[in-house]
This record gives structure tokens, sequence and C-alpha cells, in this order.
């Protein structure tokens, strides 16, 4: 009886600090911070995401109701203070208006610096100024940040991890940004989904 005590006494012991040595262990892994993904590409075939860096801006309400009236969902990479300062009450509202009809919230950075320029808490500070208000606004914290350029760092990607942020970016450009005419932006769209890619992941603003 005694030594039957005893034994499971020293089983549960040893487990004890088996598993206190596989805590520290894991401890230390997690504090190497892998650095964080980077997507580029829709994982699932026949897929097309569309994704609006920049905003909040003017036509956010407009390019929402046209993507609703299309049976289709946004991506909204948003900055802080970059066209218009996302806690203006008019772009608050806007923030609201396409969180309430289901598009999805993402960071584009608090003010569209370039990220390889900065330090580490740089990176933490302009990072997390535009979760934080997005956070306040909707009361959902964003998963996936885009940095802006699409530049990044093994630093970038290292913050990037330990906030828990996906970096995301794209496989076409509509050029919209880099002065590309409607017609231009149409007729790359067309020869895009002529060529019948299994998906697309495009950048719009
Ligand atoms: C997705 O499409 C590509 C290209 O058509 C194909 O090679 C791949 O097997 C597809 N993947 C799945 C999961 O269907």
């Amino acid at each position: 009886m005694f030594t039957q005590k005893f034994l499971v006494a020293l089983l549960l012991a040893a487990s004890l600090v088996s598993a206190s040595v596989l805590r520290f262990g894991l401890d230390k892994r997690i504090k190497k911070r892998a650095p964080g993904d980077v997507i580029t590409k829709c994982t699932v075939n026949n897929t097309v995401a569309l994704t609006f860096d920049d905003g909040p801006y003017i036509w956010l309400n407009e390019i929402v109701d046209t993507l609703n009236a299309a049976n289709a969902k946004g991506t909204f990479f948003f900055n802080g203070d970059n066209f218009g300062c996302i806690y203006d009450e008019a772009m608050t509202a806007r923030v609201k208006y396409a969180y309430d009809h289901g598009h999805q919230m993402a960071s584009h950075t608090w003010r569209h610096l370039h990220l390889n320029s900065l330090n580490e808490h740089q990176l933490h500070v302009e990072m997390w100024a535009v979760e934080e208000a997005i956070y306040r606004i909707t009361g959902v914290y964003v998963a996936f940040t885009r940095p802006p350029f699409g530049e990044y760092n093994a630093l970038v990607q290292q913050v990037a991890a330990a906030r828990g942020q996906t970096l995301a970016n794209w496989d076409f450009d509509s050029r919209d940004a880099a002065g590309a005419s409607m017609a231009q932006t149409l007729g790359a769209y067309t020869s895009l989904i002529g060529s019948r890619p299994p998906t697309i992941l495009t950048l719009n603003h």
C-alpha cells in the first residue's frame, strides 16, 4: 500500500517535472519569434479578393454599396492618418458603415510610412495605432496588415508576428494609384480575367 502510493507520487512528480521542462522549452521557442507569414495569393481556387488601400476616404460608402449590390465583400486596409484621419467623425462613420455592411477590416498602418526605415518601437506604434482605432470603431481586432508600398523586412515580419498580424500583399495591381485611367484599369482587369488564373488578389485604392 505504502509502496503503491509512493510510486504514484513519484510518477506524478516526474510528470510535473517533464511538463515544466516542456513549458520551458516552448517558452524559449516563442521568444525566438518566427517571422510572420506574408500572403500574396488567395488560397482557395476560383476566388478573387478585392482589396482597397489608403482609406477611409470620401468614396468608401459608394464602394461598399457597389460591392454589396454585386453580392461581394471587400477587404479594406485602412490607414489611421493618410487621406483622412480615421478619428474624424465622417471617416469614423464610413469605417463603421463598411464594417456594418459585412466588409473585412484590415490595417495599412497609421501613416503609410516606409516600414523598412523604422525601428522596432516605431513599427509597433505604426501598427498599434490603427489596430486600436479599428477596434474602438468596430469592436474587432484586425488580423491582416498590408505594409505600405508592399515593403517589409525581417523586423517588420517579426513585429507583425508579435502583434498577431499576417502581412498581406497582392498578385494583381490595378495601377489606379499609379495614374492608370479608368479605361486602362478596366482593360487590365479584362485581360487578367481572360487568362483565367485560379485565384486573384487585387490591389485597389
Ligand atoms: C487550383 O488550380 C490550380 C491551377 O488550375 C491547380 O493546379 C490546383 O490543383 C488547384 N487546386 C485545388 C485545391 O483544386
